[in-house]
């Protein structure tokens, strides 16, 4: 697929959604997770998965938040051509919802208004005690396990491994995918369910895949563009 065929099809949408992963945020200079430079190729103590999941937050608090402020947190970060071309598509009722699997907020930073985040925000977190909001800076800012003014542990509210995704946000995604006539896929390896999934309710026309690197569903897309979202999407006239 060409950049003016992804053009064309834009201009024709009246309701297209994003779905979007972690390489729609490598262009504002926060890594991927399982590309060769990816968060979950450096050398850690425990495998990756593990020390994102629930079990190990709870038994092994202080190995979690050490790891999540050194891998996780990329404070300063600034939206890239990507989020700041979807903002506008929404903006010009082009674009009815981004779904993103990312974490660091910059979607919303660039405008856009209907953001599920299905596996949550870094820039939110809440005393498991008293449920007392912190910002990122807050927890971000101390060593060891950040704890409330009520004595309680702080947890990002983050979707780890063996947590289920929020109910509402699930809802409101696959309402939108569902309801789509074109659905752009981004910056995703489509490799960690139930996220990747849900492509499978879209019934619209056009399918499209933008990517770098090539994924385990790309035969299940009608378009396919090899490239650098940010690149990409730039290019985007509205
Ligand atoms: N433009 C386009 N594609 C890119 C870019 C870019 N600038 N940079 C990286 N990519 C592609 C890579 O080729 C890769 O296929 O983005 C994909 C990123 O895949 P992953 O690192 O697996 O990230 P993601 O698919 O978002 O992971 C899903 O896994 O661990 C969980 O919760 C975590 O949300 C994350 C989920």
């Amino acid at each position: 697929m060409t950049v003016n065929e992804l053009n064309a099809i834009i201009s024709s949408s009246k309701k297209a959604v994003f779905f979007g992963g972690a390489g729609v945020s490598t262009e504002s200079g926060i890594p991927d997770f399982r590309s060769p430079d990816g968060i979950y190729m450096s050398k850690q103590k425990y495998p990756p998965e593990t020390m994102l999941s629930h079990t190990f937050f709870m038994e092994h608090t202080e190995d979690f938040w050490d790891f999540y402020r050194n891998m996780l947190y990329c404070p300063d970060v600034k939206p890239n051509a990507a989020h700041f071309k979807l903002a506008e598509l929404e903006k010009a009722g082009k674009l009815t919802a981004v779904v993103t699997q990312n974490i660091d907020g910059l979607h919303s930073a660039a405008g856009s208004k209907n953001v599920y985040e299905l596996h949550g925000s870094a820039l939110r977190n809440y005393c498991m005690k008293c449920g007392k909001f912190y910002t990122a800076d807050e927890v971000m800012s101390v060593n060891g396990i950040p704890e409330c003014s009520c004595g309680g542990i702080i947890k990002p509210d983050v979707v780890l491994y063996e947590e289920a995704l929020d109910d509402d946000i699930v809802s409101g995604a696959l309402n939108a995918i569902s309801n789509a006539d074109t659905l752009i896929v981004a910056g995703t390896s489509l490799t960690v369910y139930p996220a990747a999934g849900f492509i499978r309710y879209f019934g619209g026309e056009n399918l499209i895949l933008i990517n770098r690197d090539k994924t385990a569903m790309d035969s299940a897309f009608s378009h396919i563009i090899h490239g650098k979202v940010g690149e990409i999407m730039e290019k985007i006239k509205l």
